[in-house]
């Protein structure tokens, strides 16, 4: 199967900011891991990263004509506040999976709600690196 990763607004930083939330690898380290995952399972994946929330839409609408049989989207803080992001997941009939590397309901207030959520096929928190591979499994099923 073939997925797309997509990784928003300062995800790029992943690796050197806030390490005790995040990690210390870098979002290249992580994709190379999942891309490895991926291959042994017979399965590819793409990614793509934006800090600018009408480029993450611009993919998105773009997956209305690609063979994806699934995409894995971490908007960061987008999640919170995109309305644009939740209309572009509308937009296409390919399954999207809300992904967080960290707990966002065990941080601060403003992180427990999502306005894409409603748009996507399912969730995953609170993992990690792990997220992305847990919503790539989830996809498959
Ligand atoms: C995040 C959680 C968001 O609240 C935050 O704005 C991020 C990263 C995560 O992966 O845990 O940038 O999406």
């Amino acid at each position: 199967m073939k997925f797309l990763i997509i990784n928003g607004v300062n995800l790029n930083m992943t690796g050197m900011r806030e390490k005790g939330v995040y990690g210390s690898q870098t979002l290249e380290q992580i994709n190379a891991e999942i891309s490895a995952y991926a291959q042994a399972n017979g399965d590819s994946v793409d990614f793509y990263q934006s800090n600018i929330e009408g480029e993450i839409c611009g993919k998105i609408q773009s997956c209305f004509n690609a063979n994806y049989d699934g995409i894995v989207l971490n908007a960061g803080a987008y999640t919170h506040y995109s309305y644009a992001i939740h209309d572009a997941i509308r937009c296409i009939t390919t399954p999207v999976v809300e992904v967080h590397m960290s707990n966002v309901h065990a941080r601060e207030e403003f992180r427990h709600t999502s306005v894409i959520a409603p748009a996507c096929k399912g969730v995953v928190a609170g993992f990690g690196k792990n997220s992305y591979v847990l919503a790539i499994e989830g996809l498959k099923r």
